[in-house]
C-alpha cells in the first residue's frame, strides 16, 4: 500500500474520472475543490502541498473521536494481529458481543437485543423489516425531508424527491408526515381511536395486542414511524414535546417508534444519543457513522427485546435477518476503541460546550446580516440558513442565482471559506440555502472561533459585493448543471 500511495500520488482526479464517478469530478473541479489529500489528523484534512483544512464535513459525520485515532486504528491492529476466529457464521464471536453489550448499557432500557449491520442505510432496512414482521402490520410512516439512506427501502422513507425521483416503484405502504406536526401524525396513524388511548397504554411492541411475527398484512395499520430526532438535511430541529408526542401516539396506536440515530448518534449532539434530550424510549434505535470511528463499515439496529423475539421465533428463523460481514471483528473492535475514546476524552460533554460556543459566536449573526435567517443546532450538529438580502439590486441577483439554481448562494459561501480560509463545509442538502458542519467532536476552541470569523467574513463579503458572487455563480451553474 505504501509502494500504491507514494507512486501513484496525484492520479486521484484521472482515476476517479475513469473509473467512478466523472460527475463528482465535474463538481470538485468547478468549486476549486479538486485537492489530493495526502493525509488527516482529528479535526483537520492534510492536501498535498502540506496544508492543513478544517473538515467540517466529518466525512458526513462519521469522525466524531477525530480522523486516523490511534486508539481506533491500534484496536484495528490489534485484532488483525490476533488473527482471531473472525465470521465463523454457524458460531458467534466474542467481539460483537461485547460491542453489542457496551452499545445497549449506553440506550435507553426499551431496547435490548443488537442486530449488527454493515451501513446506516442497512440498519435501517433491518428497522423497516423487524417492525412489519414484529407487528404483522406493511405501512412505514417517516417524515417530510427525512434522510435514512439510499438502499431501496431506507430510500422508501426518504422525504426528498431528488433522491428517489427515478428509482420507483420503491416499496408500497410507507407514507411521509410533516416533521413537527402531531396532528398529522396523529391522522396517519389511525386518527381518533388513537388520540382516545394516547398515554393510557402500556409501550411498544409488548403493549400493542398486534398479531404475532406472522405475513405482513396488507395496508391498514402502521407498523412503525421512523424519524430522525434532528434531521440531517438541513439541521431541523424538532419543536418541543414533539417527539415525546410522537412516541406517545405510536404506542397508542401499536406502531413501533423508531429514531434514526445515524447522524445524531454517538456523541453528536452533546448527549450519547440524541434521544438522551427528551427522554425517549424508542422500539428501536439504528446507529452507524461515527461507531467505528471512520475506519470501518459498521452501522448497528437496537431493538426491544418484544420485537425481537416475535421476528426471531425459533430456530428455524434464526437467520432470516443479517448480512454476511455483519458483525465483523474488525468493525466491533473499531467500535469498542470509539466507545472508550468519547468516555476517556469526555468527548460528549465537549461537543455539547463546543456546540453552545457555536451557537453563542453565530447566531448574532442573524441581527447583524440580512442574508442570515437562522442559526440553528444542538451540540456539533449546526446550520446556517441563508435568504434573499436586501435592496432592490440585492434580491434581483439573489433571485437570479435561485433561477439558475437552487441552493446556489450557500454553495457560494463555502468557496471562499474553502480557499481563502481552509475550512472544508458542506451545503445541508440539495436546493437548500443552509450550510451545515459535522466537525469531529475533537475541534479544538480556537478553532470553532476562527470559523466563526470565516464565516462572518464570507457573509458580510456576499453583501458587499453581491454582484462579484453572482459573476462567480453564473459559471458554477452552468458547471453544475452540466454535471448532472
Ligand atoms: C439519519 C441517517 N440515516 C441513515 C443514513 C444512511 O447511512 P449510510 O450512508 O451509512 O448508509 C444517513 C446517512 O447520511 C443518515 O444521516
Amino acid at each position: 500500500m505504501r509502494d500504491i500511495l507514494a507512486a501513484r500520488r496525484g492520479e486521484e482526479m484521472a482515476l476517479n474520472d475513469r473509473y467512478l464517478n466523472p460527475q463528482l469530478g465535474r463538481i470538485l473541479r468547478t468549486l476549486g475543490f479538486d485537492r489530493v489529500w495526502t493525509g488527516a489528523e482529528g479535526a483537520h484534512l492534510i492536501d498535498s502541498e502540506g496544508r492543513r483544512y478544517l473538515d467540517l464535513f466529518g466525512g458526513y459525520g462519521v469522525f466524531a473521536i477525530g480522523r486516523n485515532h490511534p486508539a481506533a486504528i491500534a484496536a484495528v491492529r490489534e485484532v488483525m494481529e490476533a488473527h482471531t476466529a473472525n465470521l465463523p457464521q454457524l458460531g458467534v464471536t466474542l467481539l460483537s458481543g461485547v460491542l453489542a453489550e457496551q452499545l445497549l448499557a449506553r440506550a435507553p432500557g426499551s431496547v435490548g437485543a443488537m442486530v449488527p449491520a454493515n451501513s446506516g442505510a442497512e440498519a435501517v432496512e433491518a428497522a423497516i423489516k423487524i417492525a412489519r414482521a414484529a407487528t404483522g402490520r406493511s405501512r412505514v410512516l417517516f417524515a417530510e425531508h427525512a434522510f435514512h439512506g439510499l438502499t431501496l427501502g431506507a430510500l422508501s422513507l426518504n422525504g426528498n424527491s431528488e433522491f428517489r425521483e427515478g428509482f420507483g416503484p420503491l416499496l408500497p405502504d410507507c407514507e411521509a408526515v410533516p416533521f413537527g406536526d402531531l396532528d398529522a401524525l396523529e391522522r396517519a396513524l389511525g386518527g381518533a381511536n388513537v388520540a382516545a388511548s394516547a398515554g393510557t397504554m402500556a409501550g411498544g411492541v409488548a403493549g400493542a395486542g398486534v398479531p404475532t411475527g406472522g405475513e405482513v398484512a396488507s395496508g391498514g395499520e402502521v407498523a412503525a414511524f421512523v424519524v430522525e430526532p434532528v434531521q440531517g438535511k438541513g439541521v431541523n430541529l424538532p419543536p418541543p414535546a414533539y417527539l415525546q408526542g410522537a412516541q406517545r401516539l405510536c404506542r397508542a396506536a401499536g406502531a413501533l417508534f423508531v429514531c434514526d440515530e445515524v447522524q445524531t448518534g454517538l456523541g453528536r449532539t452533546g448527549r450519547f444519543l440524541a434521544l438522551e434530550h427528551w427522554g425517549l424510549e424508542p422500539d428501536m434505535v439504528c446507529v452507524a457513522k461515527a461507531l467505528s470511528g471512520g475506519l470501518v463499515p459498521i452501522g448497528a439496529l437496537l431493538v426491544s427485546r418484544a420485537a425481537f423475539d416475535r421476528v426471531f421465533d425459533g430456530m428455524e428463523r434464526a437467520v432470516r435477518h443479517g448480512s454476511t460481514f455483519g458483525g465483523n471483528d474488525l468493525a466491533a473492535a473499531a467500535g469498542l476503541a470509539t466507545l472508550k475514546v468519547l468516555e476517556e476524552e469526555g468527548l460528549v460533554g465537549r461537543a455539547q460546550r463546543m456546540g453552545t460556543l457555536l451557537l453563542e459566536l453565530t447566531r448574532p449573526l442573524i441581527d447583524r446580516y440580512a442574508v442570515v435567517r437562522d442559526v440553528r443546532g444542538l451540540g456539533l450538529m449546526w446550520a446556517i440558513e441563508l435568504g434573499p438580502p436586501e435592496g432592490r439590486l440585492g434580491r434581483s441577483l439573489w433571485g437570479g442565482l435561485e433561477r439558475a439554481q437552487p441552493g446556489l448562494f450557500a454553495q457560494l459561501l463555502t468557496v471562499p471559506l474553502f480557499h481563502d480560509h481552509r475550512i472544508l463545509c458542506q451545503v445541508a442538502g440539495h436546493r437548500m440555502n443552509v450550510i451545515k458542519a459535522l466537525p469531529a467532536l475533537v475541534i479544538e476552541e480556537a478553532e470553532v472561533r476562527r470559523f466563526a470569523a470565516a464565516l462572518e467574513e464570507v457573509v458580510a463579503s456576499s453583501e458587499r459585493m453581491p454582484s462579484a458572487l453572482t459573476r462567480f455563480g453564473s459559471r458554477l451553474a452552468v458547471g453544475a448543471v452540466r454535471a448532472r
